[in-house]
């Protein structure tokens, strides 16, 4: 299939959406951007864009071949990808596997620290709000989702950990905790949207606990592309 990059549809803080000839698929184009604390923070970063549609294309292509629904269906340059055009869910699910970054603020224990069990939480996605953490009832109560969309949200989301912590453990690397976003294809398909990426995960060294992560850019900690080429490498190997 040649796929023809049409009008641009919406351009978001790290990536850009394009129409195709087919209104089910979209180009999706990574930027250089990186923002941090709701893009109070942001840089541009050479290659970036590159290095996460690489590593996005990897990620959700095992996903899919899982068979766990992506948008993902090709990449068609180095910083460009074809996905489905979901309609998406205003949420933001995080899983958590260690503490860490506002898990460990909220908890006052300290980062690294195993949690007994996995976590799943939902985040509304509502710029001008930071994206408040919303409860089970609330997220009910305000009709973003209902039971049975947030159970297969939980489950999906589980399910993607268990996966990406025992692909990324391969890699010698320590799945702390990670974002998804989710949409439905044709209606009614549920199917993992947007990125897996350094962006939206926090990978850790085994090693040595290094992190690989955006908390290099948040935390000025430096080193930011050395860690992102790093994962790609491991990712793409
Ligand atoms: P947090 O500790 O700041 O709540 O972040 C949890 C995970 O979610 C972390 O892997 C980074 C990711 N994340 C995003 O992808 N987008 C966001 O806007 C935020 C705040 C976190
Ligand atoms: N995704 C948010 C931003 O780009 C927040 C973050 O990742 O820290 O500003």
């Amino acid at each position: 299939m040649k796929w023809e990059k049409g009008e641009m549809l919406y351009e978001g803080k790290a990536k850009r959406l394009y129409a195709t000839q087919d209104p089910d698929y979209l180009v999706c184009e990574f930027k250089d951007s990186l923002t941090a604390f709701n893009g109070k923070l942001k840089a541009e970063l050479a290659g970036k864009g590159e290095w996460n549609n690489r590593i996005s294309s990897a990620i959700m292509g095992y996903l899919n071949e899982q068979g766990v629904a992506t948008h993902f269906v090709e990449q068609i340059s180095q910083s460009e990808q074809i996905v489905k055009n979901l309609k998406m869910v205003p949420l933001e699910a995080v899983v958590r596997n260690v503490i860490a970054g506002s898990l460990h603020k909220r908890t006052g224990m300290p980062e690294g620290t195993p949690l007994s069990r996995s976590v799943v939480e939902y985040f509304w996605k509502k710029d001008e709000l930071d994206d408040p953490m919303m409860s089970h009832d609330l997220i009910l109560a305000l009709e973003i989702a209902d039971e049975e969309q947030l159970a297969a949200f939980h489950e999906a989301s589980l399910r993607v950990n268990d996966l990406l912590g025992a692909y990324m453990a391969e890699r010698g690397i320590l799945l702390v905790d990670f974002k998804l976003e989710f949409g439905y294809f044709h209606g009614d398909d549920l199917t993992v949207g947007d990125e897996v990426t350094p962006d939206t995960c926090r990978l850790w060294n085994k090693k040595d606990m290094v992190k690989l992560d955006k908390d290099r850019f948040r935390r000025k900690l430096g080193n930011v592309a050395e860690a992102y080429q790093e994962v790609l490498t491991r990712v793409t190997a």
